[in-house]
């Protein structure tokens, strides 16, 4: 009962309210040929094309904030608009583009997994299995591409994600303990919704950006406030601060 509240309720503020990101828009942009000019009837599918998008911005955004990588991110898609320009790039292209966004690393993998795709052949991995084969592709990116651009039903869990689950569910745990981490794992691969996963991982995830800050979150705003149980004992007793989660 509860769990299809939260899910609707979730889903619908994202559908009103989610942030006008470009990885978002990808679907929508036509201006690339959909079949690659030279490749052997390798098109990428537009699925595809967005599971490259979701993995470059998430792997930007891991370490740095959204308004800085919206910059970053145009930029690569304007020098490498699919994988398979991306894996035709030598590496100091790429650390030079990655200069300012820090652990050279990430952008390193970044190359070194789309050579590796598309020297395999067949295609962008579409599930979590797969995709965590691929060099720098942990549990967090292989959620997100999966269930954003393939909509496998999968968790995707960060620092945010953990924060609004934990005040939904009034949990009180270090989010630094990796046990805990593998509790919120648990907790989210048991809401999230069936019909549209990607919608609904990114809608705890902007909902942990924008709303369910860690400090003074704006709780009237909140489309689950009403099923938030840290606001419930918040309201009944005014020791316990929500900001504790
Ligand atoms: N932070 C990192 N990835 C995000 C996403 N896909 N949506 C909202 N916030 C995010």
């Amino acid at each position: 009962k509860e769990i299809h509240k939260i899910r609707a309720s979730l889903l619908d503020w994202y559908d009103h309210n989610q942030r006008d990101l470009p990885w978002r828009r990808i679907t929508q942009t036509k201006e690339i040929p959909v079949k690659e000019e030279e490749g052997e009837g390798e098109g990428e599918g537009e699925r595809e094309r967005r599971a490259y998008g979701v993995w470059v911005s998430e792997v930007m955004l891991q370490q740095t904030r959204v308004q800085t990588v919206i910059d970053y991110y145009n930029r690569w898609m304007l020098k490498w608009p699919t994988l398979h320009h991306l894996a035709q790039a030598s590496l100091e292209e790429v650390n030079e583009m990655w200069a300012g966004l820090g652990y050279y690393r990430r952008a390193r993998f970044l190359l070194e997994g789309a050579r590796m795709i598309v020297a395999g052949g067949d295609g962008f991995p579409k599930i979590v299995s797969s995709l965590l084969k691929v060099p720098g592709i942990g549990d967090y990116t292989a959620g997100a591409i999966a269930s954003i651009a393939f909509k496998e039903v999968v968790p995707v869990v960060d620092g945010n994600v953990i924060r609004v689950l934990a005040r939904l569910k009034a949990i009180s745990a270090n989010p630094k303990d990796k046990v805990t981490v593998k509790k919120f794992w648990k907790l989210a691969a048991q809401l999230v919704d069936p019909h549209r996963p990607g919608d609904f991982n990114q809608s705890l995830m902007e909902l942990g950006a924008t709303l369910c800050t860690p400090l003074n979150p704006s709780c009237s705003s909140c489309p689950v406030s009403g099923e938030c149980r840290a606001l419930a004992i918040s309201k009944l007793d005014k020791l316990v601060l929500i900001t504790d989660y």
